[in-house]
């Protein structure tokens, strides 16, 4: 004897994983827990908060891997077109893709020099 709520707790727990991976804003590896550790959230979380002073709806997308890794078009650019936001997208494309700090996309020095000691 089955019992049918086996496939139901199976259904919801990959559920559950697919939309935990889901998250833009959630590092795919380990690569960033440098940043993580010390500012206490993922740098596309700060990211986003940044851009968030612009467009209090904006939510970080996925990163692409040719920089500059997100655009910026709000009609607001104050908050998306400076060096801080470039190294924070940079930092968070290394998150979602789980690149190292030493290699890859590096903006990490710029970030740790102009935001972490700011
Ligand atoms: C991640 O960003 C993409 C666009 O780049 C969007 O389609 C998707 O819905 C976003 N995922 C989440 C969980 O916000």
């Amino acid at each position: 004897m089955s019992s049918p709520m086996v496939p139901l707790l199976a259904l919801l727990a990959s559920t559950f994983v697919l939309a935990a991976n889901a998250s833009n804003v959630t590092c795919s590896g380990t690569g960033m827990n440098w940043y993580t550790n010390f500012v206490g959230e993922s740098p596309c979380r700060t990211y986003e908060r940044l851009r968030q002073i612009c467009n209090p709806a904006f939510q970080v997308g996925v990163m692409r891997t040719n920089t500059p890794p997100d655009v910026c078009d709000e009609q607001l650019a104050d908050c998306c077109c400076n060096s801080i936001a470039f190294a924070l997208a940079m930092l968070c494309l290394n998150c979602q893709q789980n690149i190292g700090t030493s290699s890859g996309y590096d903006a990490g020095n710029f970030v740790h020099d102009h935001v972490v000691h700011a």
